[in-house]
């Protein structure tokens, strides 16, 4: 790698360590660095010019050069460039933002709280959670319950919820009262000859030993994403939500939708609460709230969750929680354009819509040899490769046809990214038909190149 002391890549080698990166083989092979976005695409340093296929990490639904996001900035910035909430304090574009929220949530939502990232708002929604149970006198409710493959942040609290491996070896994670279930991947996780339906009711069925077992007096919350997301876009089976939404309220466990990936459009709908019939206590918001373009996230709770907190704060003299950039007006500026421009474009049917031909494209791809599963909804959709179709098995190390295959698609013009040997795909939700099929058309000329190379390797 060229570490020439004045080249962005070698000054990125020796200052910058960087997020989900092996930092040993980034020392060989340096960083991408992108210069500048247009639409759905971005360009490097060199000039290269990649369709963004996975709009940044999943969050920028109106492209990457939206000027009215950027008058947004300036005009909050010139205004008000700096305030908070604590202590009874306010601004405009935060109350405007918290209203907006609540009346979008296709549930009664009764309160809007903000943060700046989607793992806070998750460890915010697990302290919420806790405070919760103190303040009804049900000290022992304090278990929550995740999913194995689940993708829910990496703040110590959040990163405990995220069922991934590589999220805890190491960092002596998951901490204590977080309990991991089963993941609904039909596909993979499913026992010969069972329905879509069964393999949901087994789940649901695992769900409830686990409560069972670890005494239902002690479990206050399930967090789960509508499709799992970092997990390797996965699509729950027929009837999943609604069997494991009876087992929670059967036992009076409160729901948490991590939707801060399937909201604001994503899966055709505006929620994927809506999509997968979900009614949450407490929904969980970020990335595509502002595009990204400034850092912020949120939670919705309804009037269960808030009036305990409420009392409780009251007992103690404050709610003693908060963050210094949370509602942050600027973010909070740039997130009500966005979510204007969202309605004003019909992002949402546009993801439904050309969603459709994504899907319809990328599932004819379903026989190509080292294909396994092609998923997904709306403009979310993952293709998993394998290297033996009938047996589902990798190409040696798992996630190394995976890194290939991503490889391929950089030089061919696509920046996706490989979770283990899915690729997923989640673009802009402005793209149009046209585009996706230029994405596609690199995706099968990825394969098609990847394909010899498996075969000469065996
Ligand atoms: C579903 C989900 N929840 C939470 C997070 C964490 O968000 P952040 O990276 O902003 O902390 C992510 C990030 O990808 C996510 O996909």
């Amino acid at each position: 790698m060229d570490t020439r002391r004045n080249s962005p890549e070698g000054r990125d080698i020796r200052y910058h360590l960087h997020g989900y990166t092996n930092a040993r083989k980034h020392q060989e092979s340096g960083p991408l660095v992108i210069e500048k976005g247009d639409g759905i695409y971005v360009e490097d340093v060199a000039g290269n010019r990649y369709i963004e296929a996975m709009a940044g990490l999943w969050s920028v639904a109106v492209g990457f050069s939206e000027k009215r996001l950027v008058d947004a900035a300036t005009r909050q910035m010139s205004k008000l460039p700096y305030y908070h909430d604590f202590g009874s304090k306010s601004h405009s574009p935060l109350i405007d933002l918290a209203e907006r929220l609540v009346q979008m949530a296709p549930v009664p939502m009764s309160k809007a709280y903000f943060t700046n990232s989607g793992s806070e708002a998750n460890d915010t929604a697990m302290k919420m959670i806790w405070y919760r149970s103190n303040a009804l006198g049900q000290p022992a409710r304090k278990k929550i319950i995740s999913r194995k493959r689940g993708y829910h942040g990496v703040t110590i609290a959040a990163a405990s919820l995220t069922g991934l491996p590589n999220n805890h070896l190491s960092f002596d994670l998951p901490i204590a009262n977080v309990l991991h279930t089963s993941t609904p991947h039909y596909w993979r996780e499913a026992a010969p000859g069972e329905s879509e339906e069964q393999f949901a009711s087994r789940l649901a069925g695992d769900l409830e030993k686990l409560i069972l077992a670890e005494g239902p007096e002690t479990i206050a919350a399930f967090f789960g994403e509508p499709i799992m997301g970092a997990g390797g876009v996965i699509v729950p089976p027929v009837g999943y939500w609604e069997k494991i939404q009876s087992v929670l309220s059967k036992y009076d466990i409160l729901l948490v939708a991590d939707e801060v990936i399937c909201g604001f459009g994503r899966t055709g709908e505006m929620f994927g609460s809506q999509t997968f019939g979900i009614r949450p206590d407490i929904m969980v918001l970020s990335k595509q709230i502002s595009s990204s373009y400034l850092p912020i996230s949120a939670l919705l709770i309804n009037e269960g969750v808030f009036e305990p907190i409420a009392d409780e704060s009251e007992r103690i003299g404050t709610f003693g929680h908060g963050f210094t950039g949370g509602g942050h007006p600027v973010a909070a500026a740039v997130a009500l354009e966005n979510l204007k421009l969202i309605e004003e474009r019909d992002l949402v049917g546009n993801a439904r819509a050309v969603g459709a031909h994504l899907q319809a494209r990328l599932r004819r791809l379903a026989s190509h040899p080292l294909v396994g599963e092609v998923r997904g909804v709306g403009l979310i959709a993952a293709v998993e490769l394998v290297a033996d179709k009938a047996g589902k098995a990798p190409w040696g190390k798992p996630g190394a046809l995976g890194a290939q295959v991503n490889g391929l698609l950089q030089q061919n013009g696509v920046i996706s990214r490989n979770m283990g040997d899915a690729i997923a795909f989640c673009p802009p939700l402005i793209i149009t038909e046209a585009q996706v099929d230029t994405l596609v058309d690199a995706v099968e000329r990825s394969l098609a190149a990847a394909l010899p190379q498996v075969r000469a390797q065996g």
